[in-house]
């Protein structure tokens, strides 16, 4: 009898896929946390704000900036823009609509840095 036990064992489950995914997720979010808190530091991260220009503000603008659910953000589609009317975008948001305030992620500096490189990409490198 007690051979009968041992005959069949049923195979384990496949590992459900979801939770790897989920897994992923919570790790890339941590980094993204960490890359925020980087940016809050004095001396200006450059490299890191022209990836958050291209990732942050990419994932609505477009991945080329050329516009997606935001509008084009070339140099070209801007130009009407100065400086300090751009910044305020960025830091406020415009209220209403999709494009969120970024005050709570990044300094004055650095808004106003992004704004420059928005209107002047090939001089802020
Ligand atoms: C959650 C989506 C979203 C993200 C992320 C986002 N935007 Fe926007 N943005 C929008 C939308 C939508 C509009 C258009 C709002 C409107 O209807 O006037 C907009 C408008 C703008 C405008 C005004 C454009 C114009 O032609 O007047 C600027 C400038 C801008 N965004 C810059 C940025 C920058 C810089 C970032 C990254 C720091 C960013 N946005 C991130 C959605 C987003």
């Amino acid at each position: 009898m007690a051979r009968c036990h041992q005959t069949y064992r049923t195979p384990a489950p496949p590992r459900p896929r979801r939770r790897n995914t989920l897994t992923k997720i919570a790790v890339f979010a941590g980094m993204v946390s960490m890359a925020t808190t980087a940016l809050a530091s004095e001396t200006l991260d450059t490299d890191a704000l022209k990836r958050l220009v291209l990732q942050d503000c990419g994932s609505c603008h477009g991945l080329t900036l050329k516009g997606g659910l935001g509008p084009d953000l070339r140099p070209e589609s801007l130009a009407h823009y100065d400086v300090d009317v751009l910044m305020s975008v960025i830091l406020d948001g415009i209220p209403d609509t999709p494009m969120p305030p970024w005050r709570p992620l990044m300094s004055e500096e650095e808004a106003e840095w992004v704004a420059r490189y928005l209107l002047q990409p090939e001089s802020m490198q």
